[in-house]
């Protein structure tokens, strides 16, 4: 297979990598798994469901390099994230990687440019489509892979439907494996368990990867009776643990829920303490005012007070003035009289005189 049943160019024409520094950020991308697995089976077709910046697709085409087999790796993507590379803005490993431009993930570029960087162009290609559309595509076209690598959505449905769809794009003695079958990803281990029960198969386990492998259309070497036997124990054993794997998600959503509503109390205590604080603020500083206030008034009352003292004593120096007044005007009256009989003592007193001297003259 090459790009061209998928793409009309070569998706690496013309494009310019050096724009985008090497970033291989990703998740248990270098397993340990992937190597045995191409070791095993030597594959001519892995598809990879899943894919991201190209961590894993990038590991195990450098092994296929290495090991010089006529493999492609076929990497299917909507570059677009998934649910949890949603929630939280500033998750640098997740939303801020899909850097966004004008509102649309730009994160298929820095795939492609990483790939460039490592020199893969010729084993991995690129197939931007949802994995529900490719499994589609691959079906209608005939193709079979050896190795189908699930590491896309990790809602449980979502894991469920893409295993049951590639299933059926498997080689027989070929295997479908994934990553995070662990406690922080309980729709994984769900959706797997569910699948090897509904189909009767087995999982095999590596550190963190889970492993279903498509038997080959030979009848197993022990007597149909205890294989079939061992199975209904097996089967038995996966729906226990898919029960537990049900409570326990409902016990890490009460879990959720309960921090939820200590976080919400907290919150509002806190509030609560705040509006208190603020209330005894208020308080102190209703008392600061009152104290200001009743001060004021006191010191009005003592202005008004030394007002009437002044009002008073300005009534008495009128009081006085008009009876220095009066005063004066007597004195005054007194004075002209006093001037005026002079004058006539002196008028009468030099008449005497001249009579005096006329008869003293005669
Ligand atoms: C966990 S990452 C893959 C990590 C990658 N294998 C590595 O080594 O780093 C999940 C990827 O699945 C893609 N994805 C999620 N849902 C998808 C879907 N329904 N179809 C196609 N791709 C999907 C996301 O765009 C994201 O790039």
């Amino acid at each position: 297979m090459n790009y061209s049943l998928i793409h009309h160019a070569n998706p690496y024409d013309n494009f310019n990598f050096q724009d985008y520094p090497l970033d291989l950020q990703g998740w248990g991308s270098q397993d340990p798994n992937f190597r045995k697995l191409i070791d095993e089976l030597q594959p001519k077709l892995i598809l990879e469901v899943g894919t991201w910046k190209g961590g894993s697709a990038i590991f195990m085409g450098e092994y296929v390099r290495e090991k010089n087999l006529d493999c492609k790796i076929v990497c299917i993507d909507t570059w677009l994230g998934a649910v949890e590379f949603l929630t939280d803005k500033n998750d640098p490993e997740r939303y801020i990687s899909l850097g966004l431009r004008n509102g649309y993930p730009s994160v298929y570029y820095q795939f492609l440019a990483n790939v460039m960087h490592q020199g893969l162009q010729d084993i991995i290609i690129p197939f931007p489509q949802t994995s529900v559309l490719a499994a589609r595509f691959l079906m209608l076209n005939n193709i079979q892979a050896d190795m189908i690598y699930i590491d896309a959505s990790h809602d449980e449905k979502d894991v469920y439907d893409d295993i049951n769809n590639y299933w059926n794009i498997l080689k027989e003695g070929g295997v479908i494996f994934g990553d995070d079958y662990d406690e922080f990803w309980p729709g994984v281990k769900l959706a797997v368990n569910n699948f090897v029960i509904d189909n009767n198969l087995e999982i095999l386990f590596t550190d963190r990867q889970w492993i279903i492998r498509k038997p080959k259309d030979v009848l197993p070497n022990l007597s149909e009776n205890i294989y079939q036997r061992s199975r209904d124990n097996k089967k038995l054993a996966l729906e226990y643990e898919r029960d537990l794997f049900l409570y326990r998600a409902k016990y890490y959503d009460l879990e959720f829920r309960y921090t939820q509503i200590c976080t919400d109390a907290s919150k509002l205590n806190h509030e609560l303490f705040s509006l208190q604080e603020q209330r005894e603020r208020d308080a102190r500083a209703r008392d600061v005012l009152e104290r200001e206030l009743l001060t004021l008034q006191e010191q009005h009352e003592q202005e008004a007070q030394a007002r009437e003292a002044l009002e008073q004593e300005l009534l008495t120096l009128q009081e006085q003035r008009e009876r220095d007044a009066q005063a004066r005007e007597v004195l005054e009256q007194e004075l002209k009289e006093i001037k005026l009989s002079r004058g006539w003592k002196i008028i009468s007193y030099y008449r005497n005189f001249c009579n005096s001297f006329y008869k003293k003259s005669k």
